[in-house]
């Protein structure tokens, strides 16, 4: 049985992120485990910037956004020397398993500890919801939500002065957050990477809407896609309609996370401490069908993500 396991978050930060991180703690403790908090990432691992975390340590967390372990990306980690400095230090703190919260990046070096005797479990931290073993990613929710509300208010502008806005909202190469966002804000169209639309058709159907009596339209794109201030011009320029551009950015990173996310953050932080426990790793943990379940790692890593071909059909339906 393990005494000591870590805890890291790596990659992009995503909120309920720190609701994970005081779930894997306080199941460690109810376990009879301890808990050692690796800061910035796998470079906390590399530079030994190790903290304890008690029970107490991670109270008045959980309703915070942003990581209270910080994060980074580590270049360092995938070279053979930065490796041997993270096994070394795992030796001299103790530190037996870990936890990695994070995207598909952070599980490769996951596997790689793993490979090297350290075992590790994943857990699914990125607002992307681009991982895909998991049908989904803590912080999801809340970068949906928080996007939702922005693009709410872009639209009481988009109204007053009966024009289009044209918004890009995170994803890196994925349209997950684009596509729900787009249908909880009522987009007029939405472009993601998984599915080839033309600009004429988004033109196209921004007239045959303004034909049946509307007077402002939402364009919703994802950040595979980009371009927006060129998408915004060649709107304006075969609509005649003033169209405006705008990048949502970080904002969607931050904030306090949702209920879905706190919940889920700490479900699945208990479901890795208890497979850590068993002295189990190179595993991940996932959401499928209401249901958290673990997978290995490498089968995680090779599995393609299906698109909701559906939804993308309702939300052009729906937005005649
Ligand atoms: P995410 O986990 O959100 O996908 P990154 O792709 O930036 O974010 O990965 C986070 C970190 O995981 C990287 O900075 C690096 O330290 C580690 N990592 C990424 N890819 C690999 C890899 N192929 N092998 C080992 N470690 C990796
Ligand atoms: O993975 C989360 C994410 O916010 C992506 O949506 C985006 O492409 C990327 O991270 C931005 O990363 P950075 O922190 O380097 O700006």
């Amino acid at each position: 049985m393990m005494k000591t396991i870590g805890v890291l978050t790596s990659g992009g930060d995503a909120p309920g992120m720190n609701a994970a991180v005081r779930a894997v703690v306080r199941t460690a403790a109810s376990l009879g485990m301890t808990v050692k908090g690796i800061r910035r990432g796998y470079n906390g691992l590399i530079e030994g910037d190790i903290i304890d975390l008690d029970i107490r340590s991670v109270s008045d967390i959980i309703h915070r956004g942003g990581t209270v372990l910080y994060t980074a990306r580590s270049p360092r980690f995938k070279t053979e020397e930065g490796m041997a400095e993270a096994i070394a230090n795992c030796k001299r703190f103790g530190i037996e398993g870990i936890a990695v919260i994070g995207g598909d990046g952070s599980y490769r070096g996951a596997r790689d500890l793993s490979l090297r005797g350290i075992p590790c479990v994943g857990i699914p931290g990125t607002i992307d919801n681009d991982i895909s073993s998991t049908q989904y990613t803590i912080g999801f929710d809340t970068a949906m939500n928080t996007a939702m509300e922005m693009v709410d208010k872009i639209r009481d502008t988009a109204q007053s002065h009966d024009r289009c806005s044209v918004v890009e909202v995170m994803g890196r190469r994925a349209g997950y957050i684009a596509l729900q966002t787009g249908i909880a804000v009522g987009a007029t169209a939405i472009l993601v990477p998984e599915v080839e639309v033309k600009i004429d058709d988004v033109i196209q159907k921004i007239r045959d809407t303004q034909k049946t009596g509307k007077k402002h339209f939402i364009v919703v794109v994802a950040e595979g896609i980009g371009g927006v201030e060129d998408i915004a011009k060649k709107i304006e320029e075969s609509t005649g309609i003033e169209t405006r551009a705008t990048v949502l950015g970080h904002v969607q990173r931050g904030g306090s996370p949702t209920v879905r996310d706190r919940v889920m953050a700490t479900q699945m932080g208990y479901a890795a401490v208890e497979l850590l426990n068993k002295g189990i790793g190179n595993r991940v943990i996932c959401y499928r069908d209401g249901k958290i379940v673990n997978e290995d790692i490498y089968e995680a890593l090779n599995m393609k993500k299906p698109f909701d071909d559906d939804m993308y059909n309702i939300a052009h339906v729906t937005s005649i």
